[in-house]
């Protein structure tokens, strides 16, 4: 049986399947070498570290200090509920040498900064209760860590309630209020990547890659308001090019996920919000941060008119339909309207047309033989599934050839895989998601590949 096996506890998570025999995570041999590594790094010819606990609301530790903390993640992780767990049995062993720590008979959980309805007697009333402690807690970091730095805040939780409407998250909504009501403004964000991607939430679904740190400021007493459609304006000129870098990646620094750029372009999108005392609707009443961060979610899906007329259609058309069949009247709507032509499509060899019917084809459908080199008609659309289905076939080596014979398609073909795996998440279909997302992490290997190739045009001896 396993250590803690399906146990039922006063909670229900996940649940540990370590085997502690085995060389890999969770066995006790790594985890030894984890520590040794930490320990072996240790700089111990510098001024010994202290730790001491306090409230963070109420805190004096962080007074003139350069603060870096990672704070709960409104309901994620019930600490204080998990410590006890330990607490008990620690306790009867080390009373006698931490008697003030080992005071009470369980954990403390009064000040404890998460939202758990059962502590708090109901959803809204543990929100509140985050909401107010966690603006506190901020307050208390805003107004006392030196000036001269910023305050750099961690942030690992995946946006939560994704709709056709788009995607929010009431725990980020939550700390974000809390964190701009303390009179931080957040001056950038820094997408990270640190969670292990094969622990126990992360199988099975499309977890979270990245945690963020928002850096913060205090914002200034003199910041001015702003309409909402100046705010509009701003938001459209700034983040596409903030997304742009975040997709493009750079010298050592790898692309942000798909999974991870619907938090990651927050940070942007925050930083022009929250440096504003507030942003005023038509009404006269000030913008709220789920008003803020639905409109910037919204920018990510805009702006389709960069590909070509074909990929157009069928973007639309899959997101009408899927990989499933439709109206040949509906298609011909649509593609006239994206100033193309269902034969045209149907020749680029991306659909299947006939008997009233069109369906777009599925990357395994797509003819194994194909070359750039050789096709004159290639939306991105046909580019960016070819290279998913030599991916999934043949590896980056083969992906990295077909990119090699189109390399003036790198971009447009991150961008869609991008903005597909943004749409599926939204439509809930987790498997082609999963499909896109594969593409961008692979996706300096696969051009480390074409590099070696060699592009179209620079090496005769070329073959396909
Ligand atoms: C996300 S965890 C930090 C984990 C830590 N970085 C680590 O690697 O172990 C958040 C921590 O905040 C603590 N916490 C919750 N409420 C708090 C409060 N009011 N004051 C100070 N810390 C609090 C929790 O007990 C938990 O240890």
């Amino acid at each position: 049986m396993n250590l803690f096996g399906k146990q039922t506890v006063s909670m229900t998570w996940d649940f540990p399947e370590a085997n502690i025999f085995l060389e890999t995570v969770g066995g006790y041999l790594p985890a030894a070498q984890y520590i040794a590594d930490c320990v072996e790094t240790l700089p111990w010819n510098v001024e010994p570290g202290a730790a001491s606990q306090a409230n963070a609301a109420s805190n004096t530790i962080t007074a003139g200090k350069v603060v870096s903390t990672d704070p709960p993640y409104y309901d994620n992780i019930g600490y204080a509920d998990l410590s006890d767990f330990f607490y008990v049995w620690l306790r009867h062993a080390m009373r006698g040498v931490f008697p003030a720590l080992f005071a009470t008979m369980v954990v403390p959980k009064d000040d404890e900064l998460v939202a758990t309805p059962g502590r708090h007697g109901g959803k809204d009333a543990a929100e509140l209760f985050f909401l107010e402690g966690m603006t506190q807690a901020m307050r208390r970091l805003a107004e006392q860590a030196h000036a001269a730095y910023p305050t750099t805040i961690y942030y690992a939780f995946k946006q939560a309630e994704t709709t056709e409407l788009g995607t929010s998250s009431t725990g980020w909504e939550t700390f974000l209020e809390a964190v701009i009501r303390s009179g931080f403004a957040i001056t950038g964000t820094w997408p990270l990547r640190s969670e292990q991607e094969f622990r126990m939430r992360g199988l099975g679904a499309n977890a979270l890659a990245s945690s963020i740190v928002l850096v913060c400021r205090q914002r200034s007493i003199a910041a001015p308001s702003i309409s909402r459609r100046d705010f509009m304006r701003e938001l459209k000129d700034e983040l596409k090019d903030a997304v742009q870098v975040m997709i493009g990646g750079g010298e050592g620094v790898s692309p942000v996920a798909p999974v991870d750029l619907a938090q990651a372009v927050i940070g942007p999108g925050m930083a022009i919000f929250s440096k504003y005392s507030a942003v005023l609707e038509a009404d006269g009443s000030s913008m709220t941060v789920h008003t803020a961060l639905t409109l910037i979610n919204r920018m990510l899906t805009e702006g389709a008119d960069e590909f070509d007329a074909d990929t157009q259609f069928c973007l639309g058309w899959f997101d009408e339909q899927g990989w499933a069949a439709g109206e040949f009247g509906k298609a011909d709507v649509l593609a006239r309207a994206k100033g193309t032509s269902v034969d045209h499509v149907r020749d680029a060899r991306v659909v299947e047309a006939g008997y009233g019917k069109v369906r777009l084809l599925k990357p395994a459908e797509y003819p194994s033989d194909w070359s750039p080199l050789k096709d004159n008609n290639t939306p991105v659309w046909e580019a960016m599934h070819q290279l998913i289905r030599a991916l999934r076939n043949e590896g980056e080596t083969l992906a990295g050839t077909l990119l090699a014979g189109m390399p003036d398609r790198a971009e447009p073909i991150r961008n869609l895989a991008y903005r597909l795996y943004t749409l599926c998440e939204r439509k809930g279909w987790a498997d082609d998601a999963r499909a896109y997302n594969e593409l961008i992490t692979s996706w300096t290997g696969i051009e480390a590949a074409s590099h070696e190739k060699g592009h179209l045009g620079s090496q005769t001896k070329f073959e396909m």
